[in-house]
């Protein structure tokens, strides 16, 4: 009762802070606007050009059920072949930049080191690339977006330490075949996903369950295949190409439930477990004091002879700490935190190593998406969040959308668009955090994942059941065409 007495004043207060002030700040000239896709979710032609098979080709052929209406990305936006049509949108849409990933079975057939390279799949990447190049759009590339070259997944996917070696050789050859077109470089997009939800809930390819081992494995391998690829382009390529190098973490906002100190302390608890877990060994140093104490107490007290947290060792901690030129950012969505007690030392997860109760609010606006409700001022917080916590370090929104069912009129997307980016440019103009980009999750409707087509985050619609797959501007495609080419919310800003 005390809880929801305390939620309805907080609900309230912030609805007042923020009902009438779409923010009248301005932009600064430095910032940059983009959209952004991901290659196994746009591109189509599964299987064409020598194109080898990645761990989401097979799960929707193998088990087509796994996706909701059996969609796979067979096909997809087909932006293989419509790639053109895509830099058009983005040229009229006015953004700096582009963001999208390379699918590692295009370029590497058999994903393993020392394979050999499809030129076919690097001739698409440069054909892009200089497609954007010749529209005056920067192109931002994600090497990794959870397409898992299925070869690889064979030999145990990413809680194989041995991952670390092909996603190395993979680097490379991306850095070599491309790096005199592009320069800036994301490793991974949300590990958290690959890792938690592929290899710990199931809910993502390859859909394993081992939920407080693998999950934790996967993310050990990860973050070193990452600071490999970091020392890769730093030692080798950097000083020629002149490029950056980052990776993207995701996490949704934690507000605490109440003004309790154990409410704060779970909160805080909750971000260390999502960005924490990845941010804080590349930018900080190790895994978040909480994690690795929780886990090994729990691992101890369950009778593991060692904690299910893997550990690095000293020279390894160093080895990754420092490897970023910036601080990326997926950000859609906040969750409430409250403190719980203790649960049974017997289940073995993720979950019950957090041991925090993450709730939404009901009174939040609802998506099309059910862990995607509408709450702009989380923005704000979370990125103040990283700034304290990691030295105001320079950040990059690398997503940030919403979904809905579909529909050329979009308002609801239009004001999601207008109230995080009015949060957004508070925290730059008035909390000087030093955020330098944002970019729009998606630039078109796309493969949504284990919901297949039915949620659309574009600004572009697709038309899925047409073979030409038209595309056809959304009403908040002019809007933020008119928030780029204005820097501006509103209709004059301060
Ligand atoms: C995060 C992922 O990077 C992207 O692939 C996904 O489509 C969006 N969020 C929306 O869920």
């Amino acid at each position: 009762m005390k809880l929801r007495f305390f939620l309805l004043v907080t609900v309230f207060l912030v609805g007042l802070d923020k009902s009438n002030s779409t923010s009248k700040n301005k932009f600064p000239d430095y910032f940059k606007f983009g959209a952004a896709t991901a290659s196994y979710q746009v591109e189509g032609a599964w299987n064409e050009d020598g194109k080898g098979e990645n761990i989401w080709d097979h799960i929707t052929h193998t088990n087509p059920t796994y996706v909701e209406n059996e969609d796979n990305g067979d096909v997809a936006c087909d932006s293989y072949h419509k790639y053109k049509e895509d830099v058009a949108m983005l040229k009229d849409l006015g953004v700096d930049y582009y963001r999208f990933s390379l699918s590692w079975s295009r370029i590497l057939p058999y994903g393993v080191a020392g394979s050999p390279v499809n030129k076919l799949g690097i001739e698409y990447y440069r054909n892009l690339t200089q497609e954007l190049l010749d529209n005056g759009i920067e192109p931002m590339v994600t090497l990794f977006h959870w397409d898992t070259p299925e070869p690889l997944q064979e030999l145990g996917g990413w809680p194989n330490p041995e991952m670390e070696e092909h996603y190395a050789y993979y680097a490379r050859t991306v850095f070599e075949q491309l790096g005199d077109l592009v320069k800036i470089w994301l490793t991974f997009n949300e590990p958290k996903q690959t890792c938690l939800e592929g290899y710990g809930k199931g809910v993502k390819a390859p859909a394993f369950t081992t939920t407080g081992m693998a999950d934790y494995k996967c993310t050990h391998t990860l973050i070193k295949s990452h600071a490999k690829a970091y020392h890769i382009y730093d030692e080798e390529f950097k000083s020629k190409q002149g490029g950056r190098v980052g990776m993207v973490i995701d996490t949704v906002w934690f507000e605490p439930a109440s003004g309790s100190e154990k409410d704060a302390e779970a909160a805080e608890r909750a971000i260390q477990f999502t960005y924490g877990w990845y941010g804080n060994p590349i930018i900080l140093e190790n895994y978040p004091q909480v994690m690795i104490d929780r886990i090994d107490e729990r691992s101890k007290q369950q009778g593991f002879a060692q904690s299910r947290l893997p550990k690095f060792s000293e020279e390894e901690v160093n080895y990754i700490k420092g490897t970023y030129d910036f601080v990326a950012l997926n950000m859609y969505t906040a969750n409430y935190a409250e403190w719980k007690e203790e649960t049974d030392i017997s289940d073995v997860g993720y979950d019950s190593d957090l041991n925090v109760h993450l709730f939404m609010d009901d009174s939040w606006e609802e998506s099309a998406s059910s862990w995607l409700r509408v709450v702009p001022w989380g923005l704000r917080k979370t990125v103040n969040w990283l700034s304290k916590t990691y030295n105001n370090p320079e950040i990059f929104i690398t997503e940030n959308g919403v979904s809905d069912r579909g529909g050329i009129d979009d308002p609801q997307r239009i004001n999601f668009y207008r109230e995080y980016l009015s949060n957004l440019v508070d925290a730059i103009v008035e909390d000087g955090v030093n955020v330098t980009r944002y970019t729009a999750w998606s630039l078109m409707d796309n493969f949504e994942w284990g919901s297949g087509y039915s949620e659309k985050f574009g600004l572009y619609s697709v038309d899925f059941s047409s073979p030409e797959r038209t595309r056809t501007k959304k009403a908040s495609a002019d809007y933020y065409s008119q928030v780029i080419s204005t820097r501006c919310l509103v209709d004059s800003c301060e």
